[in-house]
């Protein structure tokens, strides 16, 4: 298993020479706020690998979850790219449900996760353990995300992770209904003689 990953890493690292070339002019940087990036990644060649992770609902589902853990924070949990942190970047992040990703082979996409896009806000995801296992579920996800349910959707909405607004309200809220000691009285106190 290690020596097939080797393999695969070697072989990708000496084949996929990559570039993100921009390929928008500048008036498109006028565009609506929500417009997704319009860059693309080429590669010097096609990235042919076989995705080793099967179609299975379980699979997908960790996928989803992993997304909305990982990647909605600059891609939205439906791919869209519309969310302010995706918004602000600059290159933003494409749209992944349409073509210019979608017409990415498998293979590509899977490096992509790996090893990020230099000189961008897309970061590299590879290196961790397990994580090539995970990147080829993530590359499932993204072949399956112009179909998203909105029930899919909702479930991904309950693993985003929380802005820090959000823990602050959690927080105080569990403060409120777990009584916090420091507002709580020695029983001393309350003697009435
Ligand atoms: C901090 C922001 C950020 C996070 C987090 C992030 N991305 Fe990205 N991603 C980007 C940006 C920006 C680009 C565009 C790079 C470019 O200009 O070529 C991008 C590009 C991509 C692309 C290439 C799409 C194409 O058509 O070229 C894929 C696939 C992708 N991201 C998947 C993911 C996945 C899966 C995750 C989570 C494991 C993730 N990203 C997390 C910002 C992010």
């Amino acid at each position: 298993m290690l020596a097939w990953a080797l393999l695969v890493r070697y072989h990708m690292a000496r084949r996929s020479g990559y570039e993100s070339r921009q390929w928008h002019s500048s008036r498109d940087r006028n565009r609506n706020r929500a417009d997704c990036g319009g860059r693309r990644i080429l590669f010097a060649q096609r990235v042919e690998l076989q995705n080793p992770v099967t179609d299975t609902p379980g699979n997908l589902r960790d996928a989803r979850l992993h997304f909305a853990d990982h990647c909605a924070i600059c891609h939205a949990n439906d791919g869209s790219c519309d969310t302010p942190f995706g918004r602000n970047l600059y290159p933003k992040p494409p749209d992944l449900r349409r073509q210019q990703t979608q017409k990415l082979t498998d293979g590509e996409i899977f490096w992509i996760i790996e090893n990020g896009v230099r000189f961008t806000g897309m970061p590299a995801f590879g290196g961790a353990h397990g994580s090539e296992e995970d990147s080829w579920k993530l590359v499932r996800f993204i072949r399956h995300l112009p179909q998203l349910t909105a029930e899919e959707r909702m479930e991904m909405e309950q693993n985003n992770p929380k802005s820090p607004g959000d823990r602050e309200e959690e927080q105080e809220e569990n403060e409120f209904l777990g009584g916090n000691p420091m507002q709580q009285k020695p029983e001393g106190e309350h003697h009435h003689h």
